[in-house]
């Protein structure tokens, strides 16, 4: 393949409308798109992309009924638990991003547990927001800033401002992939993907797969990304 991304982001959107096009409640499109989630790490995994971050639940998603953001907590828990061993003897190293705080307390101890015994992984990576809103993080990162003594305001950088973001160790994701047909953010990522290509699917996610997936690393490949800069053959 020509030019692969680097980082892939996804919005796993869609599986409520999954569920109800196939006359099912709504948790059955979140637990078949967890199955989805899995299958895809390891297609991007043998595709050669090294880092994967997928949007699991947005700030805003506390919004929804008890019971739907009860069901999804739980399922968070368990996937973790259920693939901890597997990630771990694949060398694949875990991060979750968001206010983890904010998570049932489990959960949080499901999340602690998996990063700390993945963190000295380097060949791929996954990272899972939850609870992830990009206005959140600005305003937490802001807040952590002022707090360091050791920093001048006014000499700030961007690559001085990303450490205080969630994502600091990570790169920008360089494709973000929205299932489901909605074109926008919904909040995901929205200084970080400043230079990300989006591809948009009309797919729900519960039915996302290999050949959904290698169409949009095509077509990505396919994408000339200028950075702002020209392209060399029009420079005369
Ligand atoms: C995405 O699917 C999963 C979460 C946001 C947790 P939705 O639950 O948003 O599904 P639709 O958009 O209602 O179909
Ligand atoms: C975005 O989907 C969040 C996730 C996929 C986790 P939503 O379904 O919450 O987004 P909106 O409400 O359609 O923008
Ligand atoms: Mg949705």
């Amino acid at each position: 393949m020509s030019c692969v991304p680097v980082h892939i982001a996804f919005i796993m959107d869609g599986n409520g409308r999954w569920a109800q096009a196939h006359g099912l409640p709504r948790y059955e499109g979140h637990r078949k798109g967890a199955s989805v989630l899995k299958k895809v790490l390891r297609i991007a995994e043998k595709n050669g992309i090294k880092y994967v971050t997928f949007f699991a639940f947005s700030s805003e998603n506390f919004s929804r009924p008890k019971p739907e953001v009860d069901f999804l907590m739980n399922l968070f828990e368990r996937f973790l638990k259920k693939y901890h061993k597997i990630l771990c003897e694949k060398k694949i190293r875990f991060r979750a991003i968001g206010n983890l705080l904010q998570l049932p307390i489990n959960l949080q101890f499901a999340i602690e547990e998996l990063t700390q015994n993945t963190a000295h992984f380097d060949s791929f990576h996954i990272t899972i927001a939850l609870n992830y809103g990009a206005r959140n993080e600005v305003i937490q990162a802001i807040g952590n800033l002022l707090e360091d003594k050791d920093i001048k305001v006014k000499k700030l950088t961007w690559e001085g401002f990303e450490q205080y973001l969630y994502t600091k160790d990570l790169p920008d994701p360089d494709l973000i992939i929205r299932t489901s047909g909605e074109q926008r953010l919904s909040n995901f990522l929205l200084l970080q993907s400043a230079y990300a290509e989006l591809y948009f699917t009309k797919t729900y996610w519960p039915d996302f797969n290999e050949k959904e997936l290698l169409s949009a690393i095509k077509d990505y490949g396919a994408r000339e990304r200028r950075m702002g800069k020209i392209n060399d053959k029009t420079s005369n």
